[in-house]
């Protein structure tokens, strides 16, 4: 443990299990809310997912406005632009049912019903950010953590990066975590999504930063989707483990809060920026060479993982043997999972080597948390196992 100072940052409250979107009207009359601005996508409402919380908003016999109006991994323009619409509605509750996607634009919706600052001062200045609207978050994937985490995510176009903007008055308010959301998630988006919570439990273990507030809920997240994220991804049916997903992406949110998130996530930044790759994607592709480069330096901590999360019969000796052990099971993980590895696929040119160093270099604010310092050297040979 390196740091002597750390703390620990939650929501209000959490509410999770069965027809834990019933609580909707009972937090909104308990606040004295009066009128809800309802934050979602257009696939979302396709769905017919968001109509799921839509009854529940109703039943609160006030008035609502939705705001659908997110593209996917939005860029600060865009999240912007849903932002102009709702800072004159008079909303006093944000409701944001949906992905990393949704819910970051709802937090810097909640703090930006001003005209004195936008998204785009945030990203210079983010600590200027002070608390609006409260939020209720819903989140419809199991991955980012946000419904937890004092950051959101925007894309910055201009420098091809992906970059978080992190203050505690972007903290969830209140979280429902009900499963029935997660049901009907198509696999390819449950991989990649659960993979982001299994990066952020286990780059959050191993970070620097790392304290007891914070292993707490990675160790106990990366036992839960390590052994939930198989048959969570593949059973339509397994709701027990797709609300274990749920409840281990917001412990590894609460990890992020406590802790950082190390060099997975640092350099998957400029792959989110440039070239658009999913978030999931881009840290499922870089998890396992970043954690082979990082095992002698992270040994101790993988073995800690491993004697917490193997519930099996094999019995390993040296610490060696355990630590690698913990990595290929990470490894198998994502192979059964099926979630893309190689950058190829996604346009990505060996030629594009140079530009992506650099831009995986500048996210110093989390390469600092890995325990192996990463020089420009190291940060090429890990892009290279992806670009074979
Ligand atoms: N704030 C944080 O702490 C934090 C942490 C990690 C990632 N992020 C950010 O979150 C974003 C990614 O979020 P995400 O991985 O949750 O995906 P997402 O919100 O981008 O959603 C991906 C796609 O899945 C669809 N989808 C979502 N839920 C669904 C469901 N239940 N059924 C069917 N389709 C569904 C969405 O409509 C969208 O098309 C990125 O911008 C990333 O940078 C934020
Ligand atoms: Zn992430």
């Amino acid at each position: 443990m390196s740091l002597d100072k750390y703390s620990l940052k939650m929501p209000k409250a959490v509410y999770s299990g069965k027809d834990s979107l019933n609580r909707i009207p009972g937090i909104i009359h308990a606040n004295g809310f009066t009128k809800i601005a309802a934050f979602t996508d257009k696939s979302l409402r396709k769905l017919g997912l968001f109509d799921l919380v839509e009854k529940r908003i109703e039943d609160t016999g006030l008035p609502y406005e939705i705001f659908d109006d997110l593209p996917a991994e939005p860029t600060y323009m865009a999240v912007q632009a849903v932002i102009d619409q709702f800072k004159t509605t008079g909303c006093d509750v944000i409701v944001a049912c949906g992905g990393g996607s949704v819910m970051d634009a709802a937090k810097l919706a909640s703090v930006l019903v001003t005209d004195e600052y936008g998204v785009k001062d945030l990203l210079d200045d983010p600590l200027q950010a002070r608390k609006c609207v409260p939020v209720i978050m819903i989140p419809t994937t199991a991955g980012t953590g946000a419904e937890c985490t004092p950051n959101a995510i925007v894309g910055v176009p201009e420098r091809e990066l992906k970059i978080g903007i992190v203050n505690d008055n972007l903290i969830a308010d209140f979280v429902i975590l009900d499963a029935e959301l997660i049901r009907n998630l198509p696999r390819s988006i449950a991989a990649a999504t659960g993979v982001d919570a299994l990066c952020h439990a286990i780059e959050c273990y191993t970070s620097n930063k790392s304290n007891p507030f914070s292993d707490m809920f990675a160790l106990e997240a990366f036992d839960l989707i390590m052994n939930s994220i198989e048959k969570a991804c593949d059973d339509p049916s397994a709701l027990n483990e797709k609300n274990r997903m749920q409840i281990a992406a917001f412990y590894a949110g609460a990890a992020i809060t406590a802790s950082g998130t190390t060099a997975v996530h640092a350099l998957s930044y400029p792959l989110g920026g440039k070239y658009h790759i999913a978030h999931g994607v881009s840290n499922a592709m870089l998890l396992i060479p970043v954690m082979k480069f990082n095992e002698p330096a992270c040994r101790e901590k993988f073995v800690e993982a491993w004697d917490r999360a193997y519930h099996g019969e094999e019995t390993l000796n040296t610490p060696e043997e355990k630590s690698q052990a913990l990595i290929a099971w990470m490894e198998r993980i994502v192979k059964h999972l099926e979630i893309p590895t190689d950058l190829k696929q996604f346009g990505v040119d060996p030629a594009d080597l140079d530009s992506l160093v650099e831009a995986g270099m500048s996210v110093q604010r989390l390469l600092v948390n890995n325990m192996r310092e990463v020089t420009p050297e190291d940060a090429r040979k890990i892009y290279q196992e992806v670009l074979k």
